[in-house]
């Protein structure tokens, strides 16, 4: 028997899970050895993501984060995903079982949760090696999605694709104010996107104009070293795909995002993930066909780099509090 308080201590440290516009679209019940994860459609952004993806992806991000810290604790788990035809809210429960192993990969991935931010800055010039990269595919892999690795030629029109993404996002009527009201939070809110996690030029030195219009910056860049261009960043663009592109699919992509995302931290990587160009079909479908050329079905972009020298560290982003995300048991 597991005790209540070791199950929402674990809930707690899944709600430090990345989530779209920092919307946190998640509801959560705790009961004796179980806890059942369901999506809150009061926070999914209609305009943003028609789809409902990002909120399912973030709600999988949340899942993987329960899992390790589970596992963390020594528990062995079952989770059932989808388990609730009639609900499709219902995305997973998560069982803890006496015999059960638990799972120790996603153990060692329990430090990076609280040391793990969406970093919007420069990175390095430095690349990151390759077997690096690779470790990172593993991680993805094992959770049910496949990570696909850019060479620069496709980095250029992955960046393009990414500007015209959000140029046609713009174009869609109340996308400017929703993207406004999750950027434009209150002081002491509990989520949205701080000023203080966006710098000027988010995305360095791409070419993309993609964050442009993310908040007001309040996030310094790192300095630049002598000698050095805003364009010598070095970051890769990864991006996370699966075999469908079902809810189920979707729910993985989310738990390999949480995967790849916490490997790379603990390896000392800064990692931002990238949704515009999947939010829209035609964008999808582009990014899928035009510019990868892969069966798979893509889900979410994430960049990943070494942090620039004297980047500060970043601050946390805002969480709801345990009560106002807990449903009754
Ligand atoms: C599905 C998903 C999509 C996201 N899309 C973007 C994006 O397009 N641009 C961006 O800057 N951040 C994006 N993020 C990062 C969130 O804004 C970030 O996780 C949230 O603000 C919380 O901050 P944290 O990651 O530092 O904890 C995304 C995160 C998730 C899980």
């Amino acid at each position: 028997m597991t005790s209540d308080c070791e199950l929402t201590k674990a809930v707690e440290d899944a709600l430090n899970a990345p989530s779209v516009r920092n919307t946190q679209p998640w509801k959560w019940r705790i009961r004796p050895d179980e806890v059942e994860l369901h999506a809150d459609e009061d926070r999914y952004l209609d305009i943003t993501d028609p789809d409902r993806r990002d909120l399912v992806l973030s709600c999988g991000a949340a899942l993987h984060h329960l899992q390790a810290a589970l596992a963390a604790r020594g528990r062995g788990v079952r989770v059932r995903r989808l388990p609730d035809p009639e609900n499709r809210n219902h995305l997973a429960t998560v069982t803890v079982e006496d015999d059960a192993q638990p799972d120790l990969i996603a153990a060692s991935l329990y430090p990076a949760i609280t040391s793990r931010h969406t970093d919007r800055r420069r990175m390095s010039h430095r690349p990151v090696p390759r077997e690096l990269l690779q470790s990172l595919q593993k991680h993805a892999r094992r959770a049910g999605a496949e990570l696909v690795l850019t060479d620069p030629g496709v980095r250029e029109k992955l960046m393009m694709a990414l500007s015209e993404a959000t140029e046609l996002q713009y174009q869609e009527p109340g996308y400017a104010a929703e993207l406004r009201i999750w950027t434009h939070r209150l002081p002491g809110s509990h989520d949205g996107v701080p000023a203080t996690s966006v710098p000027p030029r988010p995305i360095g030195a791409t070419k993309a104009t993609g964050l442009s219009h993310f908040g007001r910056p309040a996030l310094a860049q790192p300095p630049l070293p002598p000698g050095r261009s805003p364009d010598d960043d070095a970051a890769d663009f990864l991006v996370l795909a699966t075999p469908g592109d079902d809810v189920l699919d979707q729910l993985k992509a989310g738990e390999a995002a949480s995967a790849v995302l916490l490997e790379a931290t603990r390896i000392g990587l800064a990692t931002t993930p990238l949704s515009q160009a999947l939010e829209i079909a035609a964008s999808r479908h582009h990014l899928q066909t035009d510019v990868l050329g892969i069966p798979e079905h893509p889900q979410l972009v994430i960049r990943v780099g070494w942090p620039a020298a004297g980047s500060a560290d970043l601050p946390m982003t805002p969480r709801r509090p345990l009560r106002s995300v807990v449903l009754p048991s």
